[in-house]
């Protein structure tokens, strides 16, 4: 993924009323599929429905504004699944913008009763992806330094490092970030995160952002057990 990708995706809340292009539709869908094949997710891509972001309500005072497609980050009601969510999801988010869209994770301020998606007995609409030309490409926000999620950030090799940048730019709740990594020797990375709402999804989030960032050295993930 090229880097100019990652770094000029920013939230995006206010959108145009251009419809999604028939192809980008089916490049997405696609990569949807190929996604839920692999996971186990029920991801869906739902398009031109208003009614998700639409209340009186929400219009006064939600920051959103004309969204009209958005994916439903849907999957299995169990402990595993919000950080796959994050992870796979992600993917979509960079896809989105790689094609000349812009996206905003949203966990909260849209209404779920509205949502026209498949969602089985065992299963759990955790969040959605609003997904759109947006009025605006976004601005950068604040982030935390490279020292601040990996204290020992100067001796590590320069994958890891490149890693921890790609991290720093993915998207987290509140702009949290809580997550730290740390380098344990050949190319394994120690990674967790302290508890906030959604941090877990944030997690998945940025630890798709570490691998983009270490390619073509493929992580070995080692889980703090925090
Ligand atoms: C899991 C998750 C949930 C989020 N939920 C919301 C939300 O409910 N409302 C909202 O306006 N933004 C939401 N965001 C967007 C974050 O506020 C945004 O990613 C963060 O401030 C960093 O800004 P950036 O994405 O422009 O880099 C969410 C982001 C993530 C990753």
């Amino acid at each position: 993924m090229n880097y100019e990708v990652i770094k000029s995706r920013h939230s995006v809340r206010s959108y145009t009323n251009q419809p999604l292009p028939t192809e980008i539709r089916h490049v997405l869908t696609a990569l949807i599929d190929e996604c839920n094949s692999n996971s186990g997710l029920h991801m869906q891509l739902v398009c031109d429905e208003p009614k998700a972001f639409g209340s009186s309500l929400l219009a006064r005072y939600g920051k959103f504004s004309n969204v009209c497609n958005y994916i439903c980050m849907i999957g299995k009601k169990c402990s595993q699944t919000e950080e796959l969510l994050g992870y796979y999801g992600e993917k979509l988010v960079l896809k989105a913008q790689e094609s000349g869209l812009n996206t905003c994770w949203v966990g909260m301020s849209f209404r779920k009763g509205k949502i026209p998606a498949d969602i089985r007995h065992d299963e759990k609409l955790y969040a959605v992806i609003a997904i759109g030309y947006g009025a605006t490409q976004g601005v950068a926000h604040k982030i935390k330094t490279a020292k601040q999620i990996c204290p020992e950030i100067d001796s590590a090799p320069e994958w890891f490092r490149r890693g921890v940048e790609y991290a720093l730019l993915a998207p987290t709740a509140v702009n949290q970030q809580k997550f730290r990594f740390k380098w344990s020797g050949e190319n394994r990375v120690e990674v967790n995160s302290s508890w906030g709402f959604f941090s877990k999804m944030d997690l998945g989030i940025a630890r798709l952002h570490f691998e983009l960032g270490a390619y073509p050295i493929k992580v070995e993930w080692v889980q703090d057990a925090n």
